[in-house]
């Protein structure tokens, strides 16, 4: 009866752990920020959804799942609405207890300026940067409202909702202002089916090549700051903006000068 004991004991912690595992599912996970989240998420024991719309090409995130057993890549294009129900159909009847809204399109180019507007350019950035996170969220929203505590996180940039005025890029600033303006109906929804929803601003995080400097918030305090914000989050707060050092009010590290897509 004592050679069971043992083993029995284990499977029983085994099985606890298991059940106490959560869930996380990140869109746009192959690199930058979304990738930072994986990191991040993956050392904390997380099972994560690390998902990304070219999962052959995710050399990095790749290599990191296949060093971490709780980390799995999926494909999810933000344009493809069938493969994002695809794929929340793959998770039927799993909880996700994390969803991040991290992917989207940036900055767009030149020519932005009102009076030469690139329609066909405008409409990749809404369907890209509105469309796709909406959808992500309609898709997986019972999987978050099978968790205890769900939730469902969205960047933006200071200079989507919040208004901080800069220069340029009117893709990007009203397609983020767009989806903040959405995160206060899913916000309501949320409130009435236990789902707590927040945006969140990351600062400015040199993602694409940029030179770190003062104005940049180095991307692992970013990331840390907002998995901090999404912990302390109460559904009391839901739809509200939050930047990565906590302060609902203070877009901080989000200062803007010249044109720029943060
Ligand atoms: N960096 C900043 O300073 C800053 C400031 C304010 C807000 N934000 C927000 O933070 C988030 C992440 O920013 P980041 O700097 O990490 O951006 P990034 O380096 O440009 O990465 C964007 C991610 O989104 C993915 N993506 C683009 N189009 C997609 C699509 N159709 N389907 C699925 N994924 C798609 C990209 O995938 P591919 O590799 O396939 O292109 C990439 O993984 C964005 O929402 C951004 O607006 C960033």
């Amino acid at each position: 009866m004592q050679k069971y004991i043992l083993p029995l004991a284990l499977l029983l912690i085994a099985a606890a752990a298991s059940a106490a595992q959560q869930t996380v599912l990140i869109t746009g996970a192959n690199r930058g920020i979304g990738y930072e989240f994986v990191q991040q998420y993956a050392d904390k024991g997380y099972r994560v959804i690390a998902t990304c719309r070219n999962p052959d090409k995710a050399e990095e995130l790749n290599a990191f799942a296949a060093e971490h057993d709780n980390v799995v890549v999926e494909y999810l294009d933000l344009q493809d609405l069938d493969g994002i129900d695809k794929l929340a159909a793959k998770y039927d009847g799993q909880p996700v207890d994390i969803l991040i809204n991290n992917g989207a399109l940036m900055r767009g180019g030149k020519g932005q300026a009102f009076g030469t507007i690139d329609y066909d350019a405008f409409d990749t950035f809404f369907h890209i940067n509105v469309r796709g996170p909406l959808k992500v969220t309609e898709s997986f929203w019972p999987h978050l409202q099978a968790s205890d505590d769900g939730a469902v996180a969205t960047l933006t940039t200071s200079q989507g909702r919040a208004g901080i005025p800069a220069p340029g890029f009117a893709y990007y600033k009203s397609s983020k202002a767009a989806i903040d303006n959405l995160q206060l109906d899913i916000g309501r929804k949320g409130k009435k089916d236990g789902v707590r929803v927040m945006i969140l601003m990351p600062g400015r995080v040199a993602t694409h090549g940029e030179k770190p400097n003062d104005f940049f918030t180095p991307i692992d305090q970013s990331v840390t700051g907002m998995i901090s914000v999404i912990d302390n989050h109460s559904i009391d707060q839901n739809g509200d903006t939050f930047s990565w050092n906590e302060d609902p009010r203070e877009p901080a590290t989000d200062t803007v000068s010249e044109a720029s897509p943060y």
